[in-house]
């Protein structure tokens, strides 16, 4: 029988794209969520990628007790922890919600993980823990600096997690450091859903791109890069989501702890993303030069030459692919998965 693996934030961007990815590579993914950033529109639409929906249960990852029901009613071998709240703007307004949610909700999952003898988990941390690193590009040893509240959660669920591994050898924890995932399922049928005004670059593009923004602000065109954008490393989302299945097979034959940044190792400025995007999309993107934002920092890309040391992966989908994904799913899904029932109908 294949594996079951909980997949807490199951219903989310990344999390939706890691249960194909789990199917796809022999796994029975289980999602643990509470909808509090995703649609239940989702499940129908894995169930069309996949064949069937996954299972789900709704609850949320403070709720130990329910944690516990959820690993021992289904059997679960695994657990990979997306459930968060994610954005570093926002953590600066709201930060004891941050704290609630990301170090509050780990440390639960972890007990019940404990109680339920289930000593095997993915965690998503990403580039946010490293700050202003100051050599490119940046390797896991570097110095952890969080500008915000958001990436001082990781952090706090990252020294928990190898402290937790030093006090008990028996668990495997892969922490994996996502860096600037953009994109969606080549199907058009997944993807990422923003509620409001999106926190970060990629749902910006698509929606200036399909006209429902005016246009775009670039903050900060006075950096000391190629352009004076600043640069990051956008790396396709299902690029990430087969990163999670090579973590987990990296943890079934090693106990212990693994720190792993899963980007594409290449920067691109901002001024490129708009460019790409344009041509992807074949709508122009309006865009204006604003002032830098606070926290933000000149450039962030991986060194990811640990990941392809350790766990044989790397991203093989480039910028082009994943504009051109994006804007699928854009204009397939206007008001994400909000859209038109019939024309879903019409979509499955
Ligand atoms: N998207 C990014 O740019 C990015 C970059 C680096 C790291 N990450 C991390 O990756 C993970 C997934 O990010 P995403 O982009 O898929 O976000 P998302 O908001 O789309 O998904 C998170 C999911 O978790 C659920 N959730 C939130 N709090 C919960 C709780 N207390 N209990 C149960 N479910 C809860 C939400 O409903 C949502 O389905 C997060 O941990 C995030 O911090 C994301």
């Amino acid at each position: 029988m294949a594996q079951r693996i909980l997949v807490t934030g199951g219903a989310g961007y990344i999390g939706s794209h890691t249960c194909v990815a789990l199917r796809q590579a022999g796994y029975e993914p289980v999602i643990y969520d509470n909808f509090s950033n995703a649609s239940r529109q989702v499940l129908k639409r894995l169930a069309a990628i996949c064949g069937s929906a996954p299972e789900v249960i709704e609850g949320d990852v403070r709720d130990r007790a329910a944690i516990e029901t959820a690993l021992r009613s289904h059997d679960i071998r695994a657990v990979i922890h997306f459930a968060a709240l994610k954005s570093a703007s926002e953590s600066i307004e709201m930060p004891l919600a941050y704290y609630d949610n990301n170090v509050h909700g780990t440390v639960q999952l972890l007990s019940a993980m404990r109680a339920c003898n289930v000593a095997s988990l993915v965690f998503s941390s990403s580039a946010a823990v490293y700050g202003d690193a100051e050599r490119m590009p940046v390797r896991e040893d570097s110095q952890r600096a969080a500008q915000s509240p958001y990436g001082r959660t990781k952090i706090i669920c990252e020294d928990l997690l190898s402290d937790i591994s030093r006090a008990e050898p028996g668990w495997s924890i892969a922490r994996l450091r996502y860096f600037n995932p953009f994109g969606a399922h080549e199907s058009g049928l997944i993807g990422e859903d923003t509620r409001g005004v999106p926190p970060n670059l990629g749902p910006y593009l698509t929606q200036v791109a399909a006209g429902q923004r005016v246009q775009l602000s670039v903050f900060g065109g006075d950096y000391d890069t190629r352009d004076g954008t600043g640069v990051r490393d956008f790396i396709h989302v299902v690029d990430l989501a087969e990163g999670h299945i090579a973590a987990l097979r990296k943890l079934e034959g090693d106990a212990g702890l693994l720190t792993v940044n899963l980007g594409t190792g290449t920067g691109y400025t901002v001024l490129e993303m708009i460019a790409a995007f344009a041509k992807a999309s074949g709508r122009p993107v309006p865009y204006v030069i604003a002032p830098r934002r606070k926290g933000d920092i000149a450039e962030c890309y991986a060194d990811v030459s640990r990941a392809r040391e350790m766990l044989d992966w790397r991203a093989r989908r480039g910028l082009a692919e994943m504009c051109a994904d994006a804007w699928r799913w854009q204009i397939r899904n206007p008001e994400g998965y909000a859209s038109d029932p019939h024309r879903e109908k019409a979509m499955l």
